[in-house]
């Protein structure tokens, strides 16, 4: 495959988002990478117009500049589509960034409205940190996303990889939209026609009550209400060994509705830290007297709360879009991919590690658990890189800073992740019963002797 790609980064060849690309294109020597550098280029050139030409993938990376796109990659693309719109039209494009989720939320919605306002195909995006491929995870990531690509642009049938695969329909309504009721069935049927698994469960056949915030559970991870209703009973049926659950409602203001938001506010319960990223979510919506405002703020809600275990680019849409949503399933489910990781990091992570410390004596399961990852470690420090004062002490620090990226490019060959199995990070399913625990004796006036 020829790939065109187009990094915006001012940084130019320093730049460390490119150095995934110069990643990316050592594991996959079988494609063509043509890396055009136009970071601070306002406009394009006849080069640029040959890259385009020639690629089956256009591909945009860059690291965001005050919350988004950098101006010239905005001056960029609006000369690029003026130009060669006509050529743009024939190609397919995806986007990688890498400023880690939350923040990319912004300059992933630019490029989305960009390549839809002027009617132009494209591939699921994935968002990064910058120093994502310093890490086995990372690595991992940015292959599954690439051979996802790749195998979608095929459009080839694909099947279930093996006979494992369980997934659960959830209708979230109340049971009066007969077009939501004929989605859920004949997303049943398309699953199990392609090798899963499958049940239905519909969410209005349990009792539910609703999280009255008496913050019992952050001490016990078990909510008071567990015994009074079957919320337990519905988390087991649809998160259970499940590997896709596909979500099936209608839009509610940009929600799915009181149902579905009772079930998820419930999920508190599980504590602060995060559970349930190995699954693949999708939500399929009937999008019928929905406006675009209500399906861009379910999709700002799945990205900024991952505990929809929202995947935001290829998993939302309308129920006519059906079998595009199986096959997108499917391909995930072959590949072991699961939603971005990088949200948590910067998102509800960063918040629950705070929280985690500030509320210890009352949380002390998510104290642990953030403990033991590491994040109250203080990072190391790059001894390469030095205060800037000059032009000089900039390339010096910049090129300091590519030191670890260059070892990984180097070693790439001899280094691939293990890309072939999904890393399950099931929490025990909810329980009806809790165990009193110890907390440490502290007090606001210090440590009580
Ligand atoms: C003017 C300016 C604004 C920036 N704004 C952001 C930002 O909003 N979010 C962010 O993560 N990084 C921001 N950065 C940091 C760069 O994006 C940083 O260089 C990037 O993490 C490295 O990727 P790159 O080497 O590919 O450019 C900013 C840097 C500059 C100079």
């Amino acid at each position: 495959m020829n790939i065109a790609v187009f990094s915006f980064s001012p940084k130019n060849e320093t730049s460390l988002t490119y150095h995934s690309m110069l990643y990316l294109q050592k594991i996959f020597k079988e494609d063509n990478f043509d890396i055009r550098l136009v970071g601070g280029k306002c406009a394009v050139t006849d080069e640029d117009k040959t890259a385009l030409e020639n690629a089956d993938l256009v591909m945009f990376i860059s690291s965001l500049f005050h919350f988004s796109a950098p101006h010239q990659m905005m001056m960029f693309l609006d000369d690029l589509y003026e130009k060669f719109g006509e050529i743009m039209k024939q190609k397919t494009f995806t986007f990688y960034s890498t400023s880690g989720k939350i923040m990319d939320i912004t300059i992933h919605g630019y490029v989305e409205n960009y390549l839809k306002a002027h009617n132009l195909k494209y591939e699921r995006f994935l968002s990064q940190f910058d120093c994502s491929i310093l890490e086995d995870d990372g690595r991992a990531e940015i292959i599954r996303w690439f051979s996802f690509i790749k195998q979608h642009m095929s459009g080839e049938d694909v099947r279930f990889k093996d006979d494992k695969c369980k997934a659960v329909v959830v209708d979230v309504t109340d049971g009066s939209n007969e077009r939501v009721n004929k989605a859920t069935e004949d997303a049943l049927k398309a699953l199990s026609d392609k090798g899963a698994n499958v049940t239905r469960v519909n969410l209005r056949d349990y009792k539910i009550l609703g999280c009255n915030a008496c913050y019992g559970c952050y001490t016990t991870c078990v909510c008071v209400l567990n015994k009074a209703d079957d919320w337990v009973k519905s988390f087991n049926d649809i998160m259970e060994d499940t590997d896709i659950i596909m979500t099936v409602g209608k839009l509610h203001y940009g929600m799915l509705g009181p149902i579905h938001k009772a079930w998820l506010d419930r999920q508190v319960q599980f504590g602060r830290r995060p559970f349930f990223r190995e699954k693949i979510f999708d939500y399929l919506l009937d999008t019928e007297g929905s406006t675009a405002e209500d399906m861009n703020m379910f999709k700002i809600h799945c990205s900024a709360m991952g505990g929809f275990g929202g995947d935001v680019h290829s998993c939302i849409g309308d129920i006519n879009e059906l079998d595009e949503h199986i096959r997108t399933s499917v391909i995930m489910y072959n590949l072991e991919m699961r939603h971005d990781q990088d949200f948590y990091g910067v998102g509800v992570d960063m918040k629950f590690k705070r929280l985690a410390v500030e509320i210890q004596n009352m949380a002390v399961k998510d104290y642990e658990y953030f403990k033991e990852t590491g994040a109250y470690k203080p990072m190391a420090i790059n001894p390469n890189i030095a205060p800037v004062y000059s032009g000089e002490d900039s390339v010096r620090a910049k090129k300091g800073r590519l030191i670890p990226y260059r070892a990984v490019i180097n070693d790439a060959e001899s280094n691939i992740p293990d890309i072939n199995k999904r890393t399950r990070h099931n929490e025990p399913m909810p329980q009806l019963e809790y165990t009193k625990q110890e907390g440490k004796k502290l007090s606001l006036f210090g440590k009580k002797k």
